[in-house]
């Protein structure tokens, strides 16, 4: 199938519009068409989790998923999800800066935006759910070990910081 069609779709909280193939991955249009390079590509097969967005909000493997599918939705890359929150990083992405939880970072998008859907969903994960949780995303560097401590960390940030009517 050929022929340019034009994408409306909700990229970090802005109405974005660009056109572009139907064969034309998601992940390709986030960094090439739209500029947000944040979103890393691995293997391009669905295996790594690098490439991982939110998709209404719940985590997708933007390499298997064509631009036009995303359509009318609403999309969340790692540029995103510092929206609102204090001093410029998240909960998450605090807790893997204060936990060591990266080395190279190339696999860190991709993790950041899992785990803040798997705690949105889960607030305060077992060891066990959140190796579940970060069963799909592959990281060369850490050992897992330091994502795992980063998970609960910022489990325990989001928690500190919930307004008292939340607990
Ligand atoms: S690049 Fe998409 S899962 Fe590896
Ligand atoms: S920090 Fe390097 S691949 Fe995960």
């Amino acid at each position: 199938m050929t022929g340019a069609r034009e994408i409306g779709l909700i990229v970090n909280g802005v109405p974005r519009t660009a056109s572009a193939e139907p064969r034309r991955l998601l992940s390709d249009f986030l960094r090439h068409d739209l500029g947000l390079t944040g979103t890393h590509v691995g293997c391009e097969h669905g295996v790594c989790g690098c490439c991982t967005v939110l998709f209404d909000g719940d985590p997708v493997r933007s390499c298997l998923m064509f631009a036009v599918t995303a359509s009318g939705h609403e999309i969340t890359t790692v540029e995103g999800l510092a929206a609102g929150h204090a001093g410029g990083l998240s909960p998450v992405q605090r807790a893997f800066q204060d936990s060591h939880g990266l080395q190279c970072g190339f696999c860190t998008p991709g993790f950041l935006c899992t785990v803040t859907a798997l705690l949105r969903d889960n607030p305060r994960p077992s060891d066990e759910e959140v190796l579940e949780g970060i069963s799909g995303n592959l990281c060369r560097c850490t050992g897992y070990q330091n994502i795992i401590k980063a998970v609960h960390r910022a489990a325990d940030i989001i928690a500190e910081e919930a307004p008292e009517a939340d607990r």
